[in-house]
């Protein structure tokens, strides 16, 4: 049977955190409402010791939907008293709470042991779960911990009470099948994993963060921390479109969501648009190109059976259709095929009078639009039949 893996989605937290790229609270509301409409599971909505308007983000994103919302805290306890009650009016109100697992972390940055690290660890959840609300702890660069370590600090979490461990490649280091077996090793070394549910949250920062967060859910995780368009520090973290569309069109993982794929390519359009952030036109599943054929052999056999150069249908991530791109790379049946749009029916010699012209102008104009072919037609002394 298939395994549902939760949605976690941290665009409003993690997304956010890209430089200029800052939302109003307002603004986090709509975005909010999208996610719930989208499927996600739950929504990490801020950080809300962070500043006052962080707050009022979670407090407002509570209030606003139903699905589960998530805050941020470090392992200290004005942190996870702010966040608690940013999350007062939450139907599903989480704390996610944590601390580096990494040496690097514990020695670089809180000049500390890793029995000080356990103990604030076990201290942050047992603290969190007093109030009431659901508990996820992170372990901090887990990508780069010891794993002997790892495994212990999970253990001690679990009993501790954690809802969820997220087990974080903070810095996008990992290799996708050593991530995978870095949750493997956790699934066969924490006696009580079956109490908890691992959560995969990964960084892009080698261009891999949709490759290890799979790899994570292949190997038992059953929650992808995930933004719209891959937004996020630095390169950026595992795009929720393409995990969707990854677990959607492998149906032999047997793992789903509840994501509402007709609606990514709306959710990518609103998040950039709100942040003012382009998204890179050869981004998968929702970049501007995604789904446009340019070259004359693609378009070929693009035309004689979209399934010869598309994996996935536009429609199913909400993208109108395909589109055949006319450029000096573009053969006769693109031609035909964008003439033919436009209501005229060349025969075969007017064809290649066209094409002839159409060579010349395309390497003069890069890509060639509607316009274009209408003065081409116009210019070309033939008679091309009009439907
Ligand atoms: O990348 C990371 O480790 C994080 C944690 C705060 C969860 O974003
Ligand atoms: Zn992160």
């Amino acid at each position: 049977m298939s395994r549902k893996i939760e949605i976690f989605d941290t665009t409003l937290r993690d997304g956010e955190q890209v430089p200029g790229c800052q939302l109003s609270t307002d603004e986090k509301v709509v975005i909010a409402r999208k996610l719930e409409e989208l499927g996600v599971d739950i929504i990490e909505g801020g950080f809300p010791i962070s500043s006052p308007g962080d707050f009022l983000s979670v407090v407002e994103i509570s209030k606003a939907v139903k699905t589960g919302v998530c805050a941020l805290t470090r392992s200290k306890k004005e942190d996870i008293d702010v966040a608690a009650e940013a999350l007062h009016h939450a139907k599903r109100g989480r704390i996610h709470t944590g601390i580096g697992s990494s040496d690097i972390h514990i020695k670089h940055k809180f000049n500390s042991t890793r029995e000080k690290v356990m103990e604030q660890a076990v201290w942050a959840v047992s603290y969190a779960k007093k109030k009431g609300v659901e508990v996820e702890f992170f372990a901090e660069d887990a990508g780069r911990a010891d794993l002997a370590f790892l495994a212990q600090l999970v253990e001690a979490v679990i009993d501790a009470g954690a809802d969820v461990v997220n087990v974080p490649d903070t810095t996008g280091y990992c290799l996708p099948h050593l991530y995978g077996r870095r949750i493997q090793y956790l699934f066969e070394n924490v006696k009580n994993i079956d109490k908890t549910t691992i959560s995969v949250h990964c960084h892009n920062d080698l261009g891999m963060a949709t490759a290890n967060t799979i790899a994570g859910l292949m190997s038992g995780a059953r929650q992808a921390e995930v933004t719209i368009n891959g937004i996020g520090e630095r390169a950026g973290n595992t795009s929720l479109e393409e995990v969707a569309m990854v677990l959607k069109t492998h149906k032999d993982l047997n793992l789903h969501t509840n994501i509402k794929s007709e609606m990514l390519y709306e959710l990518s359009t609103l998040v950039s648009e709100m942040m003012r952030m382009p998204v890179q036109p050869n981004k998968a599943i929702v970049g501007a190109n995604a789904f446009a054929h340019s070259s004359g052999i693609h378009q070929d056999g693009f035309l004689k059976n979209s399934e010869n150069y598309e994996i996935i249908n536009p429609a199913d991530v909400g993208v109108p259709s395909s589109s055949i791109i006319l450029t000096a790379r573009s053969g006769r049946a693109a031609l035909k095929h964008r003439l033919e749009l436009l209501g005229y029916q060349p025969n075969k010699s007017e064809l290649d009078q066209l094409y002839g012209n159409f060579l010349i102008l395309a390497d003069e104009k890069k890509t060639i639009v509607d316009d274009d072919l209408i003065v081409l037609v116009a210019n070309t002394p033939i008679l091309v039949t009009h439907k």
